[in-house]
């Protein structure tokens, strides 16, 4: 049983009532974490904002310094993060693992990549001002916030918070409740790594009752959110601050437009719609394909997908319980509908409280709900179609673009095709995926609003500030 506190100016906060975590593999309470009031949120920023103008004159090089051994202790607490992960959200232990030591090499090309950082400098004489000389350079916007969702519970915390942090920034962070341990557990080693005091706090409590203070308040300079397009959309209305970046929730399609490889597009379909239990924005959420292709495709797919272990994080099972039971009915809601509307699973279609067996779900029309909306679970819709522009249509009618994938083997039929489909970024032979980190990350439509990345990153906290000298 984990007891965690929420960290303001260095200190661990005490409150009345907890907030009580749930692990998916169980459904019992595996922790708590503070449950904070409006006055201790609103204390927060007013630490972040007093140490901010300190922390930015510190200088990039003592920051990094500050920064860097927190980055060690994360590395050296490795196991014991990736188990608080395992726990909280119900991801495999290995994978837990992996995102830890992903997240402390994107802290390190963090701190790389903002030494690199050169000011811009321009000579006036080249736009008939010769008399001037510039430099712009990028500074700190002040205080912000971040706030993450539960299923990269560290990856997508520390991706806002290093780049914001080591360029000068201050931060109160919101994990998502079901990450708030992991979250609470980074505000403590924060705290014995000496970073100093209001620059980095953590804030634990439902986001239905304590986000709409956090995003109100008038201190804040900037918003990191990453979570699903109904909190998104409602945090640009009511936030404090327009300076926003939205990463949001995605319905990725695969576009199969020839069988000359299927063997690998299978591997990739598989891998990409199922990790994690399909519970990753970047998950293929639907394979769009000509009834001849699919033919041939599907039983690949039915092969593969019988060869998924189900059962318990613990054991690193390919399927999970997921994160509760709320958004496993969302998902089991899904395929019914699909299957009353003729649809027909070929796999998994079985299901115990959270956890649902990976399925396939095969003649999916764009009639069903399943078309369009996103699972966040190991359903996997087929939709056949009659030619490549309907593929395409199919798969711009969807109100996300986050990413998509395209296999053939011509790959210059590839790039047309990717030329034409709405979305952030487009994988050619490969499934969809937001790494490498150093890649910049976005989605267009409902699925978000500016740019992720660490280069990207790096720029969405900082500004120009120019210094003109007139000779
Ligand atoms: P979510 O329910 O939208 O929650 C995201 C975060 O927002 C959590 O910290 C949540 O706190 C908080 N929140 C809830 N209500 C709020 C409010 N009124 N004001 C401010 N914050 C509030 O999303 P999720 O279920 O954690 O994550 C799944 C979704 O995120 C999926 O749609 C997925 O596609 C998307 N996602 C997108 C990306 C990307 O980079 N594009 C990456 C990962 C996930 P509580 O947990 O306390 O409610
Ligand atoms: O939804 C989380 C997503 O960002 C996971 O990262 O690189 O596996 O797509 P990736």
């Amino acid at each position: 049983m984990y007891k965690f506190k929420a960290m303001i100016n260095n200190k661990f906060i005490e409150t009345k009532t907890q907030l009580e975590i749930i692990n998916p593999d169980g459904l019992e309470v595996c922790g708590t974490v503070s449950a904070l009031s409006k006055e201790q949120i609103n204390h927060a920023f007013l630490a972040a904002r007093q140490a901010q103008k300190r922390w930015e004159k510190l200088g990039l090089d003592e920051r990094i310094k500050s920064l860097n051994r927190w980055k060690e202790l994360l590395l050296e607490n490795k196991a014991e993060l990736a188990t608080i992960i395992m726990t909280e959200v119900g991801k495999g232990y290995k994978d837990a693992l992996v995102e830890v030591e992903r997240t402390v090499e994107y802290m390190a090309e963090t701190f790389m990549q903002a030494k690199d950082l050169q000011p811009l400098k321009l000579d006036g004489a080249k736009y008939g001002a010769p008399n001037k000389q510039a430099t712009f350079t990028r500074v700190a916007k002040g205080v912000g916030v971040a706030i993450s969702p539960f299923n990269y519970p560290i990856n997508l915390a520390i991706s806002k918070i290093a780049p914001a942090l080591v360029m000068g920034n201050t931060l109160v962070f919101k994990p998502a409740t079901q990450g708030s341990l992991i979250g609470a557990r980074l505000g403590e080693l924060a705290v014995e790594a000496g970073i100093p005091e209001g620059i980095f706090n953590v804030v634990t409590g439902r986001g239905r009752e304590i986000g709409d203070e956090i995003v109100k308040n008038p201190e804040i300079d900037f918003i990191s959110f990453t979570g699903s397009v109904g909190v998104g959309k409602h945090l640009l209305e009511v936030a404090s601050s327009k300076d926003v970046v939205l990463e949001l929730g995605g319905k990725d399609p695969a576009i199969v437009i020839d069988a000359d490889n299927l063997e690998k597009y299978a591997n990739e379909i598989v891998s990409g719609a199922f990790s994690y239990s399909g519970q990753r924005c970047t998950a293929i959420k639907r394979v769009l394909t000509t009834n001849e292709i699919a033919d041939q495709l599907v039983p690949l797919l039915v092969k593969k997908i019988n060869n998924l272990t189900v059962g318990k994080p613990a054991d690193n099972a390919d399927i999970t319980p997921l994160i509760d039971l709320k958004s496993a009915d969302f998902v089991w809601e899904l395929i019914a509908d699909a299957k009353a509307k003729g649809a027909i699973t070929l796999t998994g279609d079985s299901r115990v409280a959270n956890l649902i067996t990976p399925t396939l779900v095969d003649h999916v029309t764009t009639e069903m709900r399943l078309a369009w909306e996103e699972p966040f679970g190991p359903a996997l819709p087929i939709i056949r179609l009659n030619s490549i522009e309907e593929m395409i249509k199919v798969a711009n009618a969807s109100n996300f673009g986050l990413q998509a994938s395209v296999y053939g083997t011509n790959i210059d039929q590839a790039i047309e095709i990717a030329q034409q489909i709405e979305a952030g970024t487009i994988n050619i032979n490969g499934k969809s995926q937001r790494g490498p980190d150093q890649f910049p990350f976005l989605g267009v439509k409902d699925s978000g609003f500016g740019t992720q990345g660490i280069g990207e990153t790096i720029l969405s906290v900082t500004r120009y500030k120019g210094i003109v000298i007139n000779n």
